[in-house]
């Protein structure tokens, strides 16, 4: 063995005040990991449950997951942007790339969804489903409380009725995914939305107190002069996050649930081809980029 490399694990264990040798003695009778051990693949692959014997529920089952796994990834990029004590334009770009990455992941493989299953058997299984929707995946959300402050997720309408200085609570009561659930005349809300409220309204508001003069956009605004490498990179994600994902994610709902005129109802019950198009929702994380546009590309793009 290199001396060297025996002194640092020597020091190692010293400075922690154990005996170095009991460590390496171990190391004679320590069975070598395998890659099915370090990946969990067992447990990875014993998470698929179907409620039917449809084969394509098992696809659909296993691209939800994948797209868990990937926003965990970009959740556990953004966060860094975000405890980051003063992060370097360089850092902030690359962390920025890795986000527009994942997301482009996303969207290009969302054919899996649109074209990868028998649209007969999609919307059989479906109905076993009901109330639960996408719109429950609080990962989504999560990232879109690192990402920017939560005035920034409530459209234009619903903002003029913020009263002045509103509390994150309130800034909630009024989030553009409200209007997927809440009946404005009667105040009701669906199933889908309060189920969802009552499991993570609390993490949500947590976390936003927790990101107060934080998220990034703000981490962005502190920057006096900005690169354009920057700004692009920034815009890039708010562009592929908040317009183009919608927009495969609605193809995709309108090519299961619309036909020949007859408009299906959706799992978790929300007007969904008027809720689901960016232009309605208006998300954007970082608006001081777009001020001189029209807003993102979301015009241009027809239903
Ligand atoms: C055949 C595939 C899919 C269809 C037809 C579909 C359809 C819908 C519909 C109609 C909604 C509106 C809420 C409702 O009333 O249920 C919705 C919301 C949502 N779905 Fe999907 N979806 C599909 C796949 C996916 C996948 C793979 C994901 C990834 C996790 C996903 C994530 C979401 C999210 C995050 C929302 C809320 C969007 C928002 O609030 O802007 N969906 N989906």
């Amino acid at each position: 063995m290199n001396q060297n490399t025996l002194d640092k694990i020597t020091e190692k264990y010293e400075n922690l005040g154990e005996n170095p040798d009991a460590y390496l003695e171990g190391l004679v009778y320590a069975k070598p990991i395998n890659y099915w051990d370090y990946i969990q693949v067992d447990t990875l692959l014993s998470l698929q449950n179907t409620r039917t014997d449809f084969k394509d529920e098992s696809v659909f089952i296993m691209y939800h997951q994948i797209t868990e796994l990937v926003l965990k990834l970009m959740i556990h990029e953004i966060s860094q942007i975000c405890e980051e004590e003063e992060i370097t334009e360089e850092l902030f770009i690359d962390k920025l790339y890795r986000l527009q990455r994942y997301t482009d992941m996303l969207i290009t493989s969302f054919s899996v969804m649109k074209d990868g299953m028998s649209f007969e058997d999609y919307n059989q299984f479906r109905m076993t489903l009901t109330p639960a929707s996408g719109f429950q995946s609080a990962q989504f959300r999560f990232l879109e409380i690192y990402a920017t402050p939560l005035f920034n997720l409530i459209n234009e309408k619903e903002k003029e009725k913020l009263p002045q200085e509103p509390s994150i609570e309130t800034l909630f009561e009024h989030i553009y995914w409200q209007s997927a659930g809440l009946d404005k005349k009667t105040g009701k809300k669906s199933h889908t939305l309060k189920a969802f409220e009552e499991k993570y309204l609390d993490e949500f508001t947590r976390l936003a107190y927790q990101m107060k003069g934080k998220t990034v956009n703000e981490v962005l605004l502190k920057f006096e002069s900005p690169s354009e490498k920057l700004i692009t990179a920034a815009r890039d994600f708010d562009n592929a996050y908040n317009v183009k994902w919608p927009i495969v994610h609605l193809r995709t709902a309108t090519h299961y649930l619309e036909k020949k005129g007859e408009k299906k109802a959706a799992t978790g019950g929300s007007e969904w081809k008027k809720y689901l198009h960016p232009k309605f929702q208006q998300r954007q994380f970082f608006p001081q980029l777009w001020k001189d546009e029209s807003i993102m590309e979301w015009h241009q793009e027809s239903d």
